[in-house]
């Protein structure tokens, strides 16, 4: 990649460039320069909006929507024709009550209708093993259940942006292999109106085509990185990504040599997951120690 001129902390991999600074300051001075119209994927994964307000400033409300969606539009030059930006933005719940925050939804609509983007798709992030939270109320009060899954959205400038749902084939269910094996199953019209045809029912396409729901734990605490993070000394990310996420998203999206980008990158799990897939990748972060941190993954 392209090494900026600006002395910004960065560490680059064969493939990517991790910077250590703003990603407002990383776009205008060095992405907009160098890179128009040749970004791929932008998958990432902003700070909440609550949690935003403790760490830098006060951008709560109507100013996290706001700002959130200026970063978006100053990203939209780099991306190619057919590409794609896929955010997802954890769960919020209004500050002293028992009720949820509808902020993460309203920002990511704002952006949408702000930015003149198409909605593709909507994921679900499920993470069967999220701790309870909020705390007060799930475990102490008892009134609400566990919140464990988040919104991702993958929007683009077009209706048909590069996509390939060969690349994110899952394994065939044990009936499904049954059926390619033995031939049998039950033709005819199922409840659903749809009518099951040995055409399509018989064929081997390679896997089974997943749903908009990623199940995906964060529990590998062999992890490289959290063991190097808990050797030096540096703060563990605690809103680390499971590689299942940013890997389904950058092989659906993506091909060999595309350039990904994250502007909020944490513990650099797309980067490492771009690295993996042979993408070239670009990944910004604001916070040293997680900066710091995320380059054991390339060690
Ligand atoms: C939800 S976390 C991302 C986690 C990441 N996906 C991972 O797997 O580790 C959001 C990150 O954005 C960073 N951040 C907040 N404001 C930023 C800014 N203006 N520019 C760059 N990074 C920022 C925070 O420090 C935080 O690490």
């Amino acid at each position: 990649m392209i090494n900026p001129k600006n002395k910004w902390r960065r560490y680059n991999s064969q493939l990517g460039i991790c910077i250590n600074e703003k990603c407002e300051k990383v776009i205008t001075k060095y992405l907009i320069p160098n890179y128009q119209g040749q970004i791929q994927l932008v998958f990432t994964s902003p700070p909440f909006p609550l949690n935003r307000a403790k760490k830098y400033g006060n951008l709560t409300g109507e100013e996290y929507k706001v700002w959130l969606c200026d970063v978006v539009k100053s990203i939209l030059p780099l991306l190619t024709e057919d590409g794609s930006i896929v955010i997802e933005i954890g769960n919020a719940w209004n500050s002293g009550e028992p009720t949820f925050s509808t902020l993460p939804m309203e920002t990511l609509l704002h952006i949408k209708n702000e930015c003149k983007l198409f909605l593709c798709q909507e994921f679900i992030y499920y993470n069967p093993a999220r701790l309870p939270s909020p705390i007060q109320y799930v475990n102490i009060d008892r009134i609400r259940v566990k919140d464990s899954f988040t919104r991702v959205w993958w929007l683009s400038q077009s209706p048909n942006p590069k996509a390939n749902n060969r690349n994110v084939l899952k394994q065939y269910s044990k009936q499904m292999k049954r059926i390619l094996d033995t031939g049998e199953y039950n033709a005819g019209e199922r409840p659903s109106e749809h009518n099951i045809s040995e055409t399509a029912f018989c064929n081997d396409n390679g896997g089974a085509i997943p749903s908009n729901v990623i199940i995906a734990s964060n529990t590998n605490s062999r992890d490289p990185y959290l063991v190097r993070c808990k050797e030096n000394g540096l703060k563990i990310h605690p809103a680390r990504m499971p590689f299942e996420v940013p890997k389904f998203f950058i092989n659906l999206l993506t091909d060999e040599n595309d350039i990904v980008l994250d502007c909020f990158s944490g513990s650099n799990t797309t980067g490492f997951c771009a690295e993996k897939a042979n993408r070239r990748w670009i990944s910004i972060e604001a916070d040293k120690n997680y900066y710091f941190g995320s380059k054991y993954r390339f060690k």
